[in-house]
């Protein structure tokens, strides 16, 4: 995702970053220009991209929040997110980094608000793995009405990651 968002154009775009982690995503989004919010579910997520966005000296709005329980309705330009995506509960906020729940709760819980969020160019970009159930997920965003269109590709520590722009399915 860092390599790839370096080539998208993201002056002055919003920009939200869901499971923002420590923050190096939405660092280099507002880096390129972008306004950024970046929320996480895990407090010590928060602090570190508060401190991270202090320590490099760039304003990002950082938010605790459960998916988008606590962001504020807003049409965003740029979306973009690193999920859990391992299907099993998580028992802490530190397996919240990989556990998506049982049923593939969070991206149920993600495609059933994602349309409130959005406009018409609104690019929306997901991270995946081969490693993950990428069959039942797509199958969970068409169940909302969106599919998955693969955009880029790399081996990162022996494992192909994908970048996913997510689209409305006008079919539906
Ligand atoms: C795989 S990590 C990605 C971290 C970072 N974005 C990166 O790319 O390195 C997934 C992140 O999603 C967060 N997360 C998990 N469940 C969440 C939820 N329901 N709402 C918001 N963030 C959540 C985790 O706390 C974790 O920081």
């Amino acid at each position: 995702m860092f390599d790839f968002l370096s080539t998208v154009n993201l002056k002055n775009q919003m920009f939200l970053e869901i499971g923002a982690g420590s923050g190096v995503i939405s660092l280099l989004a507002s880096k390129l220009g972008a306004n950024v919010t970046a929320t996480d579910i895990n407090p010590e997520a928060i602090e570190a991209t508060k401190g991270n966005s202090v320590l490099n000296n760039l304003q990002i709005k950082v938010l605790r929040s459960d998916l988008f329980e606590s962001i504020e309705i807003l049409a965003y330009d740029i979306i973009v997110l690193n999920p859990p995506y391992y299907p099993k509960t998580p028992k802490n906020n530190l397996e919240k980094a990989w556990y998506c729940g049982n049923n593939f709760d969070f991206f149920h819980r993600f495609f059933e608000k994602l349309n409130i969020y959005i406009h018409i160019k609104t690019k929306v970009f997901m991270v995946l793995s081969e490693d993950c159930d990428l069959s039942e997920i797509s199958r969970i965003a068409q169940s909302y009405g969106f599919y998955f269109q693969l955009i880029d590709q790399k081996i990162i520590a022996w494992e192909m990651n994908y970048i996913y722009s997510i689209q409305i399915d006008n079919a539906n």
